[in-house]
């Protein structure tokens, strides 16, 4: 197994999958992103990557739209031909995410449907339309959350979205394993990102309770995150697969 060529982050616009899509292509890897909404943050990402001497490029992606995944995926690997001169993907990076914490009983056959609908069902459908255009021998990253080992208020869609990736992680990885397909999943602990309203990184209370309960005594940076992804997917861990990787300095053990 080599160093991967190319990766897709996707919600490579902010947060997690922009630390991810730089931590890739400071490795060396070419990396191609998406955004939903941000598309000025997708094109910062790209920009923060070619100047630290990378290659990148953003295309826009809703991962609650199932239907679009087969045009996109016709999109991206017309992308990679055109630009990079191979169609084939090494790395795909399922990071794109949403967090909707309500208590059980706030949650809305709405609220509930978009949770699950973003964070599970796109991340099956997207693998689906990707995986005919993953090289043999490539890598998936799930991104789940350190949340299904441990509790928090009102996190039990959330919560609930993000297992369900990570029996999906462990399945595809049986499924894919023929074509030397690694499959495995991240699970951040509480990093400073916009995530459920930038609290982990703005709100001083929780910050100190969260560090008080960590083995190593603060809330992770996006970096480490996307360190530990890049880790994962180089040819150092070319025998592991089918594992949830927990990327928390040891949250709330
Ligand atoms: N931060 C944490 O503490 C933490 C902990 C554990 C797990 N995670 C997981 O890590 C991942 C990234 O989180 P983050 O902290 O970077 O959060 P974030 O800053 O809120 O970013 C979320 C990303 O997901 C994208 N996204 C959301 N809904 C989307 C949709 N329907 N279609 C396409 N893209 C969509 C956003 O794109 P737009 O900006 O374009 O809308 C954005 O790029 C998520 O899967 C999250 O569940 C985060």
């Amino acid at each position: 197994m080599t160093e991967p060529r190319n990766a897709l982050v996707t919600g490579g616009n902010r947060g997690l999958g922009r630390s991810t899509a730089r931590a890739l292509a400071h490795r060396g890897i070419k990396v191609a992103l998406t955004y939903r909404s941000g598309a000025s943050g997708a094109a910062e990402t790209v920009r923060m990557i070619e100047e630290e001497g990378g290659e990148a490029f953003a295309l826009r992606l809703d991962i609650g739209d199932a239907g679009s995944f087969r045009g996109f995926a016709a999109e991206l690997t017309g992308e990679l031909l055109d630009r990079w001169g191979h169609d084939r993907l090494d790395v795909l990076v399922n990071n794109a995410g949403t967090g909707l914490f309500d208590a059980l009983e706030e949650v809305t056959p709405e609220r509930f449907d978009e949770q699950v609908g973003v964070n599970f069902r796109g991340t099956f459908f997207l693998i689906q339309a990707l995986v005919p255009h993953l090289a043999d021998g490539g890598r998936i990253v799930n991104v789940s959350t350190s949340l299904t080992r441990h509790v928090s208020p009102g996190t039990s869609v959330y919560a609930a979205s993000k297992a369900a990736v990570e029996a999906l992680t462990r399945s595809l990885a049986g499924e894919l394993g023929p074509r030397g397909i690694r499959v495995n999943a991240v699970a951040p602990g509480p990093s400073a990102t916009d995530f459920n309203g930038g609290a982990m990184r703005d709100d001083p209370e929780l910050r100190d309770f969260l560090a008080a309960h960590t083995a190593l005594g603060r809330v992770g940076s996006p970096e480490e995150i996307g360190d530990a992804i890049a880790a994962l997917v180089s040819p150092g861990m070319r025998w592991v697969t089918a594992q949830r990787l927990e990327v928390s300095g040891g949250a709330l053990l």
